[in-house]
């Protein structure tokens, strides 16, 4: 499909996809949306993802809040993932991210952020604590997701199933490369090979989710998800065919489309 407009919406497969010649635009409509969620209740769960595409998105939301058109005060979040086996201080883990992008540049109370803790002793048992955690909150009102080159949602492989709740999981080659080699992540050190993730099934429960993703790399994994069938080996395709479901793509990532 060739996209000429500013701004595309299109159905495809049942599923609401934006295309945006301008990434700025795009940024700026997935913040709206938590700025709509927070404004009809300001104590909404709102679930929240790491990685590149996401520093964009943390910048715009820390910018909103210090304009004051924003305010994360009485909101929760539950991050995705996060990775097995590290402190949550070391500079790597997704509470660092957090801390960084998020936790530091707004109102957003630090007893109301969450992530599985990536030092637990018994990772097993973290991960169903943090699903019992998502579910005695009241569940997620919005859910922002990546995805990953393979298709991953959080960090949910190739092959898991689409009902599954928050688990431990080894992470795939494909995952590895990606977040220490290509994206320049634990430079000099053994990437962690496990980490905690919202099941598909945890995911699949929240009320609306907006899938963010942006660049030439991922128009491969974009192109998987809407050219079949939901299947397993892609997991992103879970998510094909719901009314509350939005995709929203930058031109590069939806050139396969
Ligand atoms: C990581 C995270 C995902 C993230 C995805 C894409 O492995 N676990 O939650 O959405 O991969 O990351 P990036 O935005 O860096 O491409």
């Amino acid at each position: 499909m060739k996209f000429t407009k500013r701004k595309t919406v299109l159905s495809l497969s049942g599923t609401r996809v934006v295309v945006y010649s301008d990434k700025a635009d795009l940024f700026s409509d997935a913040v709206s949306e938590l700025a709509k969620t927070l404004k009809e209740n300001p104590k909404a769960n709102i679930g929240l993802a790491t990685g590149a595409t996401f520093q964009d998105f943390y910048r715009e939301v820390a910018l909103q809040c210090r304009k004051g058109k924003l305010s994360l005060k009485k909101s929760s979040t539950f991050n995705l993932d996060e990775y097995v086996g590290i402190k949550p201080s070391d500079p790597e883990s997704y509470y660092s991210y957090m801390n960084n992008q998020l936790y530091s540049k707004t109102d957003l109370k630090k007893e109301n952020a969450h992530l599985p803790r990536s030092d637990a002793k018994n990772p097993k048992a973290e991960a169903q604590r943090y699903e019992n955690l998502i579910k005695k909150s009241g569940g997620i009102d919005l859910q922002y997701l990546g995805i990953g080159n393979n298709g991953h949602i959080g960090f949910n492989e190739p092959g898991t199933p689409f009902d599954s709740k928050t688990h431990v999981v080894k992470l795939s080659e494909a995952t590895i490369r990606q977040n220490s080699i290509e994206r320049g992540y634990f430079v000099g050190r053994k990437m962690p090979r496990y980490a905690m993730t919202m099941g598909i099934g945890t995911i699949l429960k929240a009320r609306k989710i907006i899938v963010i993703a942006t660049g030439s790399h991922k128009a491969e994994a974009i192109g998987r998800i809407f050219k079949k069938g939901k299947n397993k080996e892609v997991p992103a395709s879970s998510l094909k065919g719901m009314k509350k479901v939005t995709f929203m793509l930058d031109r590069q990532s939806a050139q396969r489309l």
